[in-house]
């Protein structure tokens, strides 16, 4: 089984970026948190980042994973294209945001992913991208039982 960690806009900024609400951790360091993760679960991991919509769709487009755990970024909040790219998408699709976006600015309180997406994991750092990958671990498993 492989996955795509896949991030969005100014995600390639972590570590540098308001380490005060996403943290001191680099992208790369998280990717490879993930990788060392989802290898406990047997799984593949691909991971990417685009600060770009439409290359993230073409992406999504593109994939091989049986999976992917999604951090868009601001997009969650707007990104509409995306928001209809996934919904026609064959490949399942987990939302992971390191932040509470339910607790903060009353734009991010608006996920226009929601509906498109199987789960919504935020608040927990890292681990809500481990939270991701179990979700998406037991909805594949499950639909090639
Ligand atoms: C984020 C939350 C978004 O509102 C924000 O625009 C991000 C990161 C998160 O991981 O908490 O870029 O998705």
């Amino acid at each position: 089984m492989k996955i795509l960690i896949l991030n969005g806009p100014n995600l390639n900024r972590l570590g540098k970026r308001n380490p005060d609400i996403y943290g001191t951790i680099t992208l790369k360091q998280l990717e490879s948190c993930c990788e060392q993760y989802a290898a406990q679960l047997n799984m593949q991991v691909e991971c990417r980042q685009s600060n770009s919509e439409g290359t993230l769709i073409d992406i999504l487009y593109n994939t091989d994973c049986d999976g992917v755990v999604l951090n868009a970024g601001a997009l969650t909040h707007y990104g509409l294209s995306l928001r209809d790219c996934i919904e026609c998408l064959d490949v399942p699709v987990v939302q992971a945001h390191l932040s509470d976006i339910t607790a903060r600015e009353d734009f991010r309180k608006v996920n226009v992913l929601q509906d498109v997406t199987i789960d919504n994991c935020y608040g927990q750092g890292v681990n809500s991208y481990y939270k991701a990958i179990d979700i998406l671990a037991k909805h594949i498993e499950e639909k090639t039982k």
